[in-house]
């Protein structure tokens, strides 16, 4: 049976994503990766809970491969730009080497490590798309502003990472498409400090960000490239 996999569950993007998926494709598998327990509002969905080290990811790829799962989609939403222990640098006195090192790990390593684990079970894939959340944020050529140190420099090697990542799945698991996706600045609680200057018409929901990218989606081939796409659909430069 053909299922969606959809790690970082608790995203505010993800948990839009599962809903469009729920309304669009009733009968299909949702599968759910999270650190949290299972909200409410998403009951039906196959929910495990992860605290994403290596063997906890190998472990729940296992899991799944004897359950005889097959993705037709995977979307890794992990992605932290301030918590407790972080905030985005504006200069550099503020950088901060476990910081760097916290960030790299949710928004570059860990993604990387998903893709790692999960290449057996792509390989016999008959058609995927897998979205990894990118940010424009990350692109090196577009970067005139400075700034916000760590977080643009993980989804740089994010990128970089994912490029790599397709360059092997093109010859190991041909059936897959890789998507790097900037979903526009989107009200959820990793934007929402940062995002009282943002006009109204340039901060989206969760939904309708949801919506544009199953819209992306359905228009994409397994081409053995990585695609860096916005919500528009249009790409990204490095
Ligand atoms: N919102 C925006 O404006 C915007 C713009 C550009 C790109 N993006 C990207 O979009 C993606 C989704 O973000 P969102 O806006 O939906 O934010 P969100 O609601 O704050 O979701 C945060 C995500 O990061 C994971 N996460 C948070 N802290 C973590 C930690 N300490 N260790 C491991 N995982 C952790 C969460 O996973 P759990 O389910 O395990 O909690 C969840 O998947 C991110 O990659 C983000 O960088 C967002």
């Amino acid at each position: 049976m053909n299922s969606s996999l959809i790690i970082g569950s608790n995203s505010h993007i993800a948990r839009a994503i599962i809903r469009r998926l729920q309304d669009a494709e009733p009968s299909e598998k949702i599968i759910a990766v999270s650190r949290g327990q299972q909200p409410a509002e998403l009951e039906g969905v196959d929910w495990y809970q992860s605290d994403y080290s290596e063997p906890s990811i190998a472990e729940l790829v296992k899991r799944f491969t004897d359950s005889a799962l097959t993705f037709n989609r995977v979307f890794i939403c992990l992605g932290i730009l301030h918590d407790q222990k972080v905030s985005p640098e504006k200069r550099l006195e503020e950088l901060n080497s476990d910081a760097i090192q916290h960030v790299f790990q949710i928004n570059a390593i860990t993604p990387a490590l998903w893709l790692k684990q999960l290449l057996p079970l792509l390989k016999q894939a008959r058609g995927c798309k897998v979205t990894i959340f990118s940010a424009r944020i990350g692109s090196i050529g577009d970067n005139h502003l400075g700034g916000w140190y760590s977080y643009r420099a993980s989804k740089a090697a994010l990128n970089m990472l994912l490029k790599s990542t397709a360059i092997e799945y093109a010859r190991r698991a041909p059936a897959v498409k890789l998507l790097a996706f900037h979903p526009g600045t989107t009200d959820t609680p990793l934007s929402r400090p940062f995002s009282k200057n943002v006009p109204e018409d340039k901060l989206f929901q969760p939904d309708f960000v949801a919506q544009r990218l199953l819209e992306i989606l359905d228009g994409l081939e397994p081409d053995g490239e990585l695609s860096f796409l916005d919500w528009q659909g249009k790409t990204v430069a490095w």
